[in-house]
């Protein structure tokens, strides 16, 4: 499979490496910066002797490299910096996202595109109302690297193997995420039976604030390990038809009863993109929790429709 990478800065960058190193397609990583991408392609390809992997990446700022690409990956924009929410870096990154969807309509018409750039529901919706695709070929990474947070600060706090640990974060890639304790579940038994109330309650929180914790530490730039490899298991769920689920942005149609706007929810994702949406069965306050926090990506919605029919 053909695999675009547009933004070769920290996610894309790493992306990039996770991808080449487990062989899963031919890699083109395209940066706006002349030099970027090709510099790092170079040096990953340099790295493919000693690793053993192929040398199957090239670094390009030319939009022509991507036609006919299986999968492209958005992650041109700017990360925040301390103290700064995702929301607002909507304004610079939506006139960024507007320019990369429309060269990938017209040099890759048959992608499945994977949004990464942040605000994350808010350019999923943006890409999907751009782009005109099927719904089924828009996917935004968000609640796979929220519920990995979740996992891994599970595994420290329960002493166990992260393998053991199935997390479910819904609802949007932001402080008003959706965490789901009941359907988390540690060698099969949810997280409630496991933990009291209390510390639930503090992991529940630190995933919440997974990403400004890092932002916080880095000082500059934001999470790219964890986030790229949240990306990377929806590509390899993509190109080994694995038909995996994993929590994402997805534009719905009155799944949860929620309607025209993308959201994160459990979906199945396959060699065509997403095959089909999981309905968790969630109690009234679970339900009420995802209705104020999808509450909170409509009342957006508007002010991004009206941005786009401007560029238009
Ligand atoms: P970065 O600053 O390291 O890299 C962004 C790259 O995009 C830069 O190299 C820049 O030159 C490039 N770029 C800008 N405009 C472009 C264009 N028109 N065409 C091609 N490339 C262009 O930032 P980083 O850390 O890689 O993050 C990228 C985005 O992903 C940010 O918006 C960040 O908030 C978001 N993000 C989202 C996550 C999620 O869970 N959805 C996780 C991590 C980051
Ligand atoms: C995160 O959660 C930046 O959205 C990204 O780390």
């Amino acid at each position: 499979m053909k695999i675009g990478i547009v933004g070769a800065g920290n996610v894309g960058g790493t992306l990039a490496m996770r991808v080449l190193e487990k062989g899963l397609g031919e890699i083109v990583l395209l940066d706006v910066v002349k030099g970027v991408a090709q510099g790092k392609a170079l040096d990953m390809n340099e790295a493919g002797p000693v690793i053993g992997y192929e040398p199957r990446i090239l670094g390009t700022d030319d939009y022509e490299a991507l036609k006919a690409a299986d999968i492209v990956v958005v992650t041109a924009g700017f990360p925040r910096t301390p103290g700064m929410s995702r929301e607002e870096l909507l304004e610079k990154n939506l006139d960024i996202v507007y320019g990369v969807t429309r060269k990938i309509v017209s040099i890759a018409p048959d992608a499945i595109i994977i949004v990464v750039t942040n605000p994350l529901d808010l350019m999923t919706y943006a890409v999907n109302k751009i782009s005109g695709f099927p719904r089924e070929r828009v996917i935004g990474m968000g609640g796979a690297l929220d519920g990995t947070r979740l996992a891994y600060f599970i595994s420290e706090k329960l002493n166990v193997s992260v393998k053991d640990i199935n997390p479910m974060v819904i609802g949007a890639h932001s402080d008003s995420m959706v965490v789901l304790p009941k359907f988390t579940t540690v060698s099969g038994k949810p997280l409630p039976e496991l933990l009291g109330w209390d510390d639930m309650e503090k992991l529940v929180e630190r995933t919440k604030h997974g990403g400004a914790e890092v932002v916080k530490l880095l000082k500059k730039g934001s999470s790219f390990y964890a986030s790229s490899a949240g990306i990377f298991k929806i590509i390899e769920s993509i190109v080994r038809d694995k038909k995996d689920v994993l929590p994402c942005s997805f534009f719905l149609n009155g799944e949860y009863g929620i309607k025209g706007i993308c959201i994160g929810v459990p979906i199945r994702i396959g060699r065509d993109g997403v095959k089909e949406v999981i309905e968790l069965n969630l109690d009234n306050k679970e339900g009420e929790v995802l209705r104020s926090s999808a509450k909170i990506i409509e009342d957006k919605i508007r002010d991004i429709d009206a941005k786009i029919k401007n560029k238009g």
